[in-house]
Formats: C-alpha cells, structure tokens, sequence
C-alpha cells in the first residue's frame, strides 16, 4: 500500500513569521491520525525554525531545491548537507519554475536526485509538459525524456522505492484550472509504466503525484484515481486551513 502524501510548495512566498504563524495555526486543525503524510517546503529562511517547531506535529519538512556538491565555492547556492542537518527530509527537484527561470536541465536533476538519495534525503521529481508540448501531443515524450534522465543513475532497490514523482502540466501550475483528472491519471499510468520497464515490479511502490492548481476542492478528484497517490500545491497550501482540508479531504477518501 502506497501511503499518500500531500505536499505544500509554498515557492517563494511567506516571510519567516508568516511561515511560523502557518506552523502555530496548522497545529489547530484537526488532522492528527491521519494516515496521509504531511510535508511543506518553506523558503530557505524559514526551514531552520521551523525544523524546531514541528517536532511536536506530524508534518514533515521538504526544501524547494538544492545543489548537488556538497560544499565550496558556489555562491548563493544551499548543500545538502546544510538542509540534512536540520532535519530536512524531502527535496523538490526540477520544478517547472527552476527549469524555466533558472535554467534547471534534465541532467541537474538526476545530479539532485542522486546527492539527495546518497545523503538519506527524498527526492520529489517534478515533470511536466507546457502548453505547446501538449498541443502537440508530446506529453508522454517529454515525461518519459525528463524521468528518465532524472532517475538513470538510481541503484539502489531502496532508493527506487522511496522516490516521489509530481506530475505537473506546465499550462495547469497557478492558472486555477488543473488537468482533468483522468488524463492525469493516464500520465501517472505511463510513468509507473516507464519505471516498469526499467526497474520491474519495484515501480509499484513509487509514489506518483499530480500537481497544478490543486484545491480542497478537487483533490480527492485526483487521490481518488488509483494511480495518483497525492498532490503537490502551490497557492492552496499557504493558508493552514486550506492545507489541512486537503488532508482531511483525502483521508475521508482514503476511508481514514
Ligand atoms: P499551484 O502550484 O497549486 O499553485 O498550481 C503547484 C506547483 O507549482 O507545485
């Protein structure tokens, strides 16, 4: 049984007390004993604090990206190393906004993956196709380039069983209008099918995500296909209330 997972990408959005106060109002909400796992990937800023505030709760903490070395002369850029020491347990590698703005290649992230796996970290892979791609019917193309570009040095059976896959269509992140659900239940089905062919009966266990203007609204849309196991969102995790319906709203789904 895959548990599913809901995760907050808050980009860079909040200040550390606004990251703080989520944490403070988040510990409110009703979701303890759920059986869907809880991870939000705050700003940089605010991961050290917030490591320390939630202890006492069930969340998890991701980091929105990282380098690959492990230390030197690398300006501005964060090690893992830095984020493992305090307790960060998950990474989003090759996010749309990292490969668009920032120039994020297929092969950085297997680079990420592979640093992130080695030092007992979980990468999250995001892929996904833009508008064009899509209209030009090379989704499937375009996913199976960059998944497998980012998972081809991954050895490991227990690494393999451990990873996170968002899928996320470039033209369904931040518009408000998300995929529909059963063709992104078609894309999660040809990801697990590429993970098949290259790691066999392991792909099984992979946890496949969607993500593009999920809401607590149409979440269970896409947890309710056998196939996605969880989303990745943006605008709708930064309120704690909205964050916490999400998760509600997937454990009732989940018969939780
Ligand atoms: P969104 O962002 O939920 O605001 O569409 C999702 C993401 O980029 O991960």
């Amino acid at each position: 049984m895959r548990q599913p997972v809901v995760i907050a990408n808050w980009k860079m959005n909040m200040t550390l007390s606004e990251s703080e106060g989520f944490v403070r109002r988040f510990t409110g909400e009703e979701v303890a004993g759920s059986g869907v796992e809880m991870i939000i990937c705050p700003s940089f800023i605010a991961l050290p604090s917030l490591a320390v505030m939630i202890r006492e709760t069930s969340l998890l903490l991701g980091a929105q990206n990282m380098y690959w070395e492990k230390s030197g002369s690398f300006t501005g850029e964060i090690s893992p190393l830095m984020l493992r020491e305090i307790g960060v347990r998950y990474v989003i590698t090759g996010h749309s906004e990292r490969r668009t703005y920032f120039g994020e290649t297929d092969e950085d992230v297997g680079k990420k993956v592979q640093t992130a796996f080695a030092l007992g970290m979980v990468p999250i892979v995001c892929v996904g196709e833009d508008e064009e791609e899509r209209r030009a019917g090379k989704t499937e193309e375009v996913i199976g380039r960059q998944l497998l570009t980012a998972v081809t040095d991954l050895e490991q059976e227990a690494d393999r069983r451990r990873l996170l896959v968002a899928y996320e269509p470039v033209w369904a992140i931040g518009t408000g209008t998300p995929a529909r659900a059963e063709d992104a239940a078609v894309v999660a089905a040809s990801v697990r099918s590429l993970l098949h062919q290259k790691w066999g009966e392991t792909a099984a266990a992979v946890r496949i995500l969607y993500g593009g203007s999920v809401s607590p609204e149409n979440i269970t849309e896409f947890t309710g296909e056998p196939g996605i196991d969880g989303a990745l969102v943006g605008n709708s995790s930064l309120k704690a209330a909205s964050f916490a319906a999400m998760i509600r709203a997937v454990n009732a789904e989940r018969g939780g």
